[in-house]
């Protein structure tokens, strides 16, 4: 049956970047995210006569995004041995234009979307899975709150799991600063794949169990500032890794380095915020509710055509009818 489901983007604060097995998306290691309220994708499958179509925002796509949304359905189609061509109708809830868009919340919907259709009768953890073949962060977006994806060693054993889906304690909100709207010239797969050429891959890789314990007891013991100190080193360690890599590439732009440099100036005067950075330019920050105003106005003040969202905690993922 037709369903629309919606599935919120999430942001990794400890980040997976790299992976063991290309064609099941297996990571090398474990990560662990925040469901964002503010950017979620509604997906809705339909049958069709006329082949597979996938529309974005109600246009036709024939690109590179479609052939991968294709591959991913007939993945899913002979996974459960089920026919058929399909009409994938997504809208993307992004209130910027890019960078932020994430794979997360678009796989996640589209694996949610493709069970309501066929009626199958999954539970969280495999639709976990199921998601993660899409796009191996989308495995988190089936969560609310804070999510991590164990790296696992084989199909069944590389899943994600909810760490606290309402987090209503935690004080903890994400800008994201638009300071770029070009998309980017190297994807997340082929950037994680470049990486390990980098010769601190494996000493970085060598840190993710002792990473994920310690963002693991910044969030049990609600404390920002280890939270904060965490997901930056973490973001750092990976971009640092970009750059080594050979040979080196990296998503940063000037005004990448401008942002990171206000970061640590607002933090000089007092005011705690980090950040976060993906497979991009755009910068996250991340502050506490009394701080969201000052961080808000001081970046609109160095970036005047910066768009700036406030985002917090989102919820897992839904079937609106
Ligand atoms: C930097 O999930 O987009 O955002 O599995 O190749 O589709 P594929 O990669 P993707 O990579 C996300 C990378 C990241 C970090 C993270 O979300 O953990």
């Amino acid at each position: 049956m037709a369903k629309t489901v919606r599935a919120h983007t999430n942001i990794a604060l400890i980040k997976y970047w790299g992976k063991a097995d290309d064609q099941l998306r297996l990571p090398l290691m474990s990560s662990l995210s925040m469901t964002l309220d503010q950017f979620y994708t509604d997906t809705k499958i339909t049958a069709s006569t006329t082949g597979n179509h996938f529309f974005l925002n109600n246009i036709e796509q024939t690109d590179k995004s479609a052939q991968r949304v294709f591959a991913y359905l007939k993945k899913l189609q002979q996974h459960f041995n089920v026919t058929g061509s399909l009409s994938v109708h997504s809208i993307n809830h992004v209130p910027i234009a890019a960078g932020l868009a994430s794979s997360s919340s678009a796989f996640a919907a589209l694996a949610g979307a493709f069970c309501a259709y066929y009626e199958l009768d999954v539970n969280q953890r495999q639709l976990s899975r199921l998601a993660r073949l899409g796009s191996g962060s989308a495995s988190r977006s089936i969560y609310g709150g804070f999510a991590v994806w164990q790296k696992g060693v084989d199909d069944a054993t590389s899943y994600a799991y909810a760490l606290d889906e309402n987090p209503q304690q935690m004080d903890l909100h994400l800008l994201a600063i638009e300071l770029n709207q070009q998309p980017k010239k190297l994807s997340s797969t082929g950037g994680m794949k470049q990486a390990q050429s980098s010769p601190f891959f494996k000493p970085w890789l060598a840190r993710n169990e002792q990473e994920m314990a310690a963002m693991t007891s910044a969030i049990k013991e609600n404390d920002f500032t280890h939270l904060g100190q965490l997901a930056e080193l973490n973001a750092s360690e990976m971009h640092a890794i970009n750059l080594t890599a050979q040979p080196g590439f990296t998503y940063f732009e000037p005004d990448t380095i401008k942002a990171i440099k206000l970061v640590a100036q607002l933090r000089a005067r007092g005011i705690e915020c980090y950040y976060t950075i993906d497979a991009g330019p755009n910068v996250k920050v991340l502050c506490q509710l009394r701080n969201v105003k000052d961080v808000t106005n001081s970046f609109v003040s160095v970036f005047k055509n910066a768009k700036i969202v406030n985002a917090s905690f989102g919820p897992g993922i839904s079937c609106l009818d």
